[in-house]
């Protein structure tokens, strides 16, 4: 997937009855949006882009829009308790609510998945403001994350109506980071089939490769792993479910702790791994490590790679490769005090996989992290 996908037409088929442009945004319910705001643009090099609060006519809550290139963040708090925001992050934490789809029809998207038996979450809505007009729509996907269709082709604001331009005069360099790759979710035992069969029958989605837990184990423990992926490619949706271990798999870790399903991890792409991650680390995001054995036969099993091995080894990036290429990857530590939603920054090379080889060093990795909190 190139950083071009995102404002081409996709290339649709009769048979795509839900074409997807890519993700629209990815929102946040957290603790202190206005904190989260100053560490998304400090920590990771996300810019101003919209606010919107009492101020702009909303009185139950504020939120902030962040943006880096494609990528666009929505960081929303609620200001009083006892509201569906306040419940949210009480049992979750902070965590991913909404991941946002674009479409050229958000009335069409509607009707076509909740017809196909997808579960309404908001039926078409159109926000108009000077600037246009912006129509949404969405429906539940697993646990109480949801899928919020965005067609915004007839709209020019900053964000979308009951939002605000948000200038500020803090705007640090960004760190190259570009567009969502993929969101994976994590499910309770023996709930990936259905949601893979949600994404299939509601969505329209195929299942482009599977991992069992032969494929995904350690010593201690495993997951079972399926990727969702939309017509076009743009959009991937990797389902995780435990498996049986000698110990506690991290997706269960995960659920414990988010007391329920919801989004493991948003991979975000990068053209340039070395000079995005260190970046990220000298602004004090926090990375995964992996033993630095892990370098010694690397180019043993992945071939020739553009890059030099010194800087990976250095910032713990790891490389995998597959048919049609390469990739490198690294997991960020989870990103608030609960162990649940983390990052993971790739950068493709050709490679369309998702790091199978990888998925035991890093693993253990995460274990040690795991057994640390006294969750293994
Ligand atoms: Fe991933």
């Amino acid at each position: 997937m190139s950083t071009e996908t995102l404002n081409k037409t996709a290339h649709t088929s009769t048979t795509d009855f839900l074409p997807l442009q890519g993700t629209d945004y990815v929102e946040f319910y957290v603790g202190n949006a206005k904190q989260a705001a100053h560490f998304y643009k400090t920590a990771f090099g996300f810019q101003s882009v919209a606010y919107s609060g009492p101020e702009t006519g909303v009185k139950d809550r504020v939120s902030y829009v962040v943006r880096q290139n494609k990528l666009t963040f929505v960081l929303t708090t609620p200001l009083r308790g006892k509201n569906m925001i306040a419940d949210h992050i009480y049992k979750h934490g902070d965590g991913v609510k909404v991941l946002a789809l674009r479409v050229d029809d958000a009335r069409s998207a509607y009707q076509e998945t909740t017809t196909r038996g997808g579960k309404s979450y908001m039926e078409p809505t159109v926000l108009k403001d000077e600037f246009g007009e912006v129509v949404l729509s969405g429906i539940h996907t697993y646990g109480e994350t949801v899928h919020v269709f965005v067609e915004r082709k007839n709209y020019s604001g900053a964000f979308m109506p009951g939002f605000k331009k948000w200038e500020s005069h803090y705007n640090p360099v960004d760190t190259g980071l570009l567009y969502v790759d993929h969101c994976v979710g994590n499910v309770g035992w023996n709930q990936m089939n259905p949601w893979v069969k949600f994404y299939e029958d509601v969505m329209g989605f195929k299942n482009i490769l599977s991992f069992d837990d032969n494929d995904i184990s350690t010593e201690y423990s495993a997951l079972m792993s399926k990727v969702m992926s939309n017509g076009n490619g743009y959009v991937k949706f990797p389902i995780n479910e435990p498996a049986e271990g000698k110990k506690k798999s991290q997706v269960e870790e995960y659920l414990d702790f988010y007391d329920g399903e919801g989004c493991q991890h948003v991979a975000l792409a990068t053209a340039d791994i070395v000079k995005t991650v260190t970046a990220l680390r000298d602004r004090g995001v926090e990375f995964l490590r992996v033993p630095s054995s892990y370098y010694d036969d690397l180019l043993d099993r992945v071939g020739h790679i553009d890059e030099d091995l010194e800087p990976l080894k250095e910032l713990g990036i790891l490389v995998d490769k597959d048919d049609e290429g390469y990739l490198l990857q690294l997991f960020s530590k989870p990103i608030q005090d609960r162990p649940t939603l983390f990052f993971e920054i790739i950068q493709r090379k050709g490679a369309k996989s998702f790091g199978k080889g990888n998925f035991k060093a890093l693993f253990e990795a995460l274990e040690r992290e795991q057994d640390a909190r006294g969750n293994l």
